[in-house]
């Protein structure tokens, strides 16, 4: 049984990946561990997520000996500048769900993957990734006087914007249709509530219509399954650098 390790398990994303293992009988929780100093450092899972686990809280990834792999759902300073250098140690492999890297940041972490499997998305959603895919068909047929525009909807606590995923969604139009330049396609952030995650495409032309596509999620189970899912296969990975684009081409992936 893969036994996983959660680094921020205190957070949203990181207390949700928690009760998701302990949920499973698949799975097993290795290790939580929450920013030294943090009030449930020390203290049973059970404090944090509820249930009955009395695995303690550690507050260094380092005291994660019995675990198989991790999934970092941190930020990407703390990342960057406590963590990547604990990984790069441990040697195993590494879940990143944490979004917001730069691109010299996001070079280090492909250094890394020389060394360990790496798996790196700003959604685990595999819905999400098959959302792309039917972008990618639809933004090929527009015609050249189509705006393509992104709208992103999230909680009120989100650090970072753009999100991730609308990132990586212009990434994937820009890609997909050459006649885009990517400073055209704009990305407007709404940040209210608690909205887990929600994206929107637009694709508005000058004959007065306007397509819209959206993809919705309305709980944190969604990223927390999929995180769970890629780190079962990603332990029986090589090294290297890896994303849903590799998972759901895999039967794994497309069964889930
Ligand atoms: N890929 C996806 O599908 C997906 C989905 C949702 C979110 N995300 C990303 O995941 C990240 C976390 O999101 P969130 O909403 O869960 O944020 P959050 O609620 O702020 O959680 C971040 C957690 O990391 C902890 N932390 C900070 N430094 C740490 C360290 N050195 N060791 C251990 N824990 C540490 C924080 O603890 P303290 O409170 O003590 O500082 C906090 O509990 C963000 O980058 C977000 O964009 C990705």
């Amino acid at each position: 049984m893969v036994k996983i390790a959660v680094v921020g398990c205190t957070g949203k994303l990181g207390s949700s990946i928690v009760k998701s293992i302990l949920n499973r009988n698949d799975v097993e929780l290795g290790s939580a561990i929450a920013r030294k100093g943090n009030q449930f450092a020390g203290k049973a899972v059970s404090e944090l997520v509820g249930g009955k686990c009395e695995l303690k809280i550690v507050d260094d990834i380092e005291k994660a000996t019995d675990s198989d792999i991790f999934i970092d759902c941190t930020n990407a300073d703390t990342f960057m500048a406590v963590s990547y250098e604990k990984y790069s140690t441990m040697k195993r492999p590494l879940v990143i769900a944490t979004t917001a890297f730069t691109s010299e940041d996001i070079a280090k972490i492909k250094e890394l993957s020389l060394q360990i499997p790496v798996f790196m998305t700003g959604n685990f959603s595999i819905a999400l990734h098959d959302f792309i895919e039917t972008l990618k068909f639809a933004v090929k047929r527009v015609s050249v006087d189509t705006d393509v525009q992104i709208v992103e909807y999230h909680h009120n606590q989100k650090k970072d914007a753009p999100s991730g995923t609308a990132l990586m969604i212009r990434e994937a139009l820009v890609n997909a249709n050459p006649r885009l330049q990517e400073e055209n396609v704009n990305i407007c952030s709404i940040r209210g509530g608690n909205i887990f995650g929600e994206h929107e495409v637009i694709f508005a032309n000058c004959k007065d219509e306007v397509v819209t596509f959206r993809h919705q999620v309305s709980s944190r189970e969604t990223f927390a399954d999929g995180a769970i899912e890629v780190s079962c296969w990603l332990v029986k990975q090589e090294n290297g650098m890896y994303n849903m684009y590799d998972f759901c081409a895999n039967e794994e992936g497309s069964i889930c």
